[in-house]
C-alpha cells in the first residue's frame, strides 16, 4: 500500500501527464503552425491562477480500430471555469494535439458538463475551437455528442452569453455549435470554418478553391457574416474576448455591470455642431460621432468588415454598457440592405436578451432599391430589424442626425416601435423620401410639360426648396411628438447619459407567448 505522500506524488504525475495532452512532439507541431495549445489559450484568456479544471482524468471508451490502445488523459478537450476581471466564466478549449481535437462521446460529455454548470450558475461560456471534427472511429457516438452540445447551445441562447473562438479547423457539422452562439471570432490565416471542405466542393461542384478562400477569417468576417470579429492572432483574439465580457452581464436576469467612469458626463463637444456637411449628399464617418460621445472614445465594434453601411458595437456611457447601432453615411450612403438589416437585427436581439440599452444613431436614405435586393428578400430581411426593435424592451434612445426617410425611418427605432427617447439634431430630415425623389413623383407630369430648360430647372429647384422647407427638418415630426426634443449636437453625450439614468428602472413587457415568429 503506498503512503499518502506517494499518492500525492502519483496525482501530481498524472496531472503533469494530462497537461501534456498529445505529447511534446505534437505541442511542438502546434507551435510551429503559430498556434497556442489549448491550455496556453486558457492562460491568456483567464485571470492569472483562476482556472479550475474539470475532468482531467477522463479517457474515451471507444474500442474501434484499436483505439482502446490510444488514450490520453482529458481526451482532447480542456474544460473548467475561471474568472475574467473577477467574474466567473466557463470555458472549454479543444486540444488539437490529441487526435486532432476530434470529438468523441466523452469529449462531448465534458463540454456538456461545463455548459450545464454555466446554466445553473448563470455565467458565460467561452468555447475555443480547434478540431478535426467528429472522431471518425466513434461513428454515431460522436454525432450524438455534437447534437447534445447543439441542444445545450440552443437552451442557453438568451440565458447566458456564449462566445466562440475559432483557432484552427472547424468543419462539417461542427460549425453549428459556434453558429448557435452569440459571437464568433476567427484568427486571420489560421482558422477556417466550412460545412464541406475544398476537396468535397471540388468533387461535387467542380469548383477549385483554397481553404482560406472557402472558409477563412476574411471570408466569414466580410462576406458571410458568420464571424463577428477577425483578429490577427490568437493573443489578440483572447484579449478581445476579455474586453467583450466587460459589456455583457453574467446572464439574462442581471444587468450589465456599471464601472467607474473618469470621462466627464457633461463634456460638450463643439465639433459635433459642425460635423454634418452642408451638402446632404456628402458622406461623413459616423464612427467619429460615436468616438466623441462615448466614454473615453472606446468603442468595441462588432462585425467591422461585414455590411459596413451599418455600424454596431458596444460602448459605455458614464460607465454603463450600451449597444450602439448607427447608419454609416461613409459606406453606400448608409442605406439599409439585406446584410445591414440582418447584422443590426441580430445585434439588437442580443442587447435586448441581455438587458443592454440600445442607442441608435440615424442617418438613413432608405432601403437599397433593385432586383437583387428584392429577389434576395429585402422584405423579409428588413422585417427582421423592424421586428427586433419592436420586440426589444430594453431602454431605447434614438438620435436622428440627418436623413430618416420612408420605411427606414420606421425601422430605425422610431417612436412608435416603443422608442423611449427619440431625439433629433437640428440637421435632421424626417420625411417619406428625399426632396429630389419626392418632386419627381409629385411634379413629374408638370415638369415634363415645361419646354424651356432654364425654366424647368428653376421650377424643380423651387419645388424642391418648398419640399425641404416643409419636411427637411426635425420640427414637423417634433410637432406630433414623434421626436421628443431637438437637441444641440454638442450636448448629445450628456442627453444620452441622463436618458440612460432615467430609463434604468424602465419596465416593459411583451404579451405571454411560447415564442415570437421573427421573419427568419
Ligand atoms: C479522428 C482525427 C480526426 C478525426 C484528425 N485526426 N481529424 N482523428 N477523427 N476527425 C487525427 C489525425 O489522424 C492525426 O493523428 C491527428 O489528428 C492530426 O491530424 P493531421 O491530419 O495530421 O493534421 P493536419 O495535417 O493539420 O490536418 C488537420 C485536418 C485533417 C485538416 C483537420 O486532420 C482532417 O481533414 N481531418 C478530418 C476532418 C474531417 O473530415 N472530420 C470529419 C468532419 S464531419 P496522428 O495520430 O496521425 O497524429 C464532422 C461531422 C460532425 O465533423 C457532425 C456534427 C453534426
Amino acid at each position: 500500500m503506498s503512503s499518502s505522500r506517494e499518492k500525492v506524488v502519483q496525482l501530481i504525475e498524472l496531472r503533469n501527464k494530462a497537461k501534456l495532452g498529445g505529447g511534446e512532439k505534437r505541442i511542438e507541431a502546434q507551435h510551429s503552425k503559430g498556434r497556442l495549445t489549448a491550455r496556453e489559450r486558457i492562460d491568456v484568456l483567464l485571470d492569472e491562477g483562476s482556472f479550475e479544471e474539470f475532468d482531467m482524468f477522463v479517457t474515451h471508451r471507444c474500442t474501434n480500430f484499436g483505439l482502446e490502445n490510444e488514450k490520453y488523459l482529458g481526451d482532447g478537450v480542456v474544460t473548467g471555469h475561471g474568472t475574467i476581471d473577477g467574474r466567473v466564466v466557463y470555458v472549454f478549449s479543444q486540444d488539437f494535439t490529441v487526435m486532432g481535437g476530434s470529438l468523441s462521446e466523452t469529449f462531448a460529455n465534458k463540454i456538456c458538463k461545463v455548459m450545464d454548470q454555466a446554466m445553473k450558475v448563470g455565467a458565460p461560456v467561452i468555447g475555443i475551437n480547434d478540431s478535426g471534427g467528429a472522431r471518425i472511429q466513434e461513428g454515431v457516438m460522436s454525432l450524438a455528442g455534437y447534437a447534445e452540445i447543439f441542444q445545450r447551445n440552443i437552451m442557453a441562447s438568451g440565458v447566458i452569453p456564449q462566445i466562440s473562438a475559432i483557432f484552427g479547423p472547424c468543419a462539417g457539422g461542427a460549425v453549428y455549435s459556434p453558429a448557435l452562439t452569440d459571437f464568433v471570432l476567427m484568427a486571420d490565416q489560421s482558422s477556417y470554418m466550412f460545412v464541406t471542405g475544398p476537396k468535397v466542393t471540388k468533387t461535387v461542384t467542380g469548383e477549385d478553391i483554397s481553404t482560406e478562400d472557402l472558409g477563412g477569417a476574411t471570408v466569414h468576417s466580410a462576406k458571410s457574416g458568420v464571424s463577428h470579429f477577425k483578429v490577427s492572432d490568437e493573443q489578440e483574439g483572447l484579449l478581445l474576448i476579455r474586453k467583450l465580457i466587460q459589456y455583457v452581464p453574467q446572464n439574462n436576469l442581471e444587468d450589465p455591470i456599471q464601472t467607474e467612469c473618469n470621462d466627464s458626463i457633461d463634456r460638450v463637444d463643439d465639433s459635433l455642431n459642425d460635423i454634418i456637411p452642408e451638402n446632404p449628399n456628402q458622406p461623413y464617418d459616423v464612427k467619429d460621432i460615436i468616438a466623441t460621445i462615448v466614454d473615453n472614445s472606446e468603442f468595441l465594434e462588432v462585425h467591422t468588415h461585414y455590411a459596413k453601411n451599418i455600424v454596431v458595437g458596444f460602448a459605455k456611457f458614464n460607465g454603463m454598457p450600451a449597444g450602439i447601432v448607427a447608419n454609416q453615411p461613409n459606406f453606400l450612403a448608409g442605406v439599409l440592405d439585406i446584410e445591414a438589416s440582418r447584422k443590426a437585427a441580430r445585434f439588437v436581439r442580443f442587447c435586448d436578451a441581455f438587458n443592454i440599452p440600445i442607442i441608435t444613431l440615424v442617418d438613413v436614405p432608405g432601403f437599397l432599391p433593385g432586383s437583387q435586393q428584392e429577389y434576395g428578400g429585402i422584405i423579409t430581411n428588413g422585417a427582421k430589424l423592424l421586428f427586433a426593435y419592436g420586440e426589444a424592451t430594453v431602454p431605447k434612445i434614438t438620435i436622428t442626425l440627418r436623413k430618416s426617410y420612408g420605411g427606414a425611418h420606421d425601422v430605425m427605432s422610431c417612436k412608435q416601435l416603443r422608442g423611449d427617447l427619440n431625439y433629433a439634431w437640428p440637421t435632421a430630415e424626417i420625411a417619406v423620401m428625399g426632396p429630389k425623389g419626392a418632386i419627381e413623383i409629385l411634379e413629374g407630369k408638370k415638369i415634363s410639360e415645361i419646354e424651356d430648360p432654364r425654366e424647368k430647372v428653376k421650377y424643380i429647384q423651387d419645388k424642391e426648396n418648398e419640399y425641404k422647407e416643409k419636411f427637411a427638418n426635425p420640427y414637423e415630426a417634433a410637432k406630433y411628438g414623434f421626436i421628443d426634443d431637438v437637441i444641440e449636437p454638442r450636448n448629445t453625450r450628456f442627453r444620452i447619459i441622463r436618458g440612460l439614468q432615467t430609463l434604468a428602472t424602465k419596465k416593459d413587457t411583451n404579451p405571454p407567448k411560447k415564442h415570437s415568429n421573427i421573419p427568419l
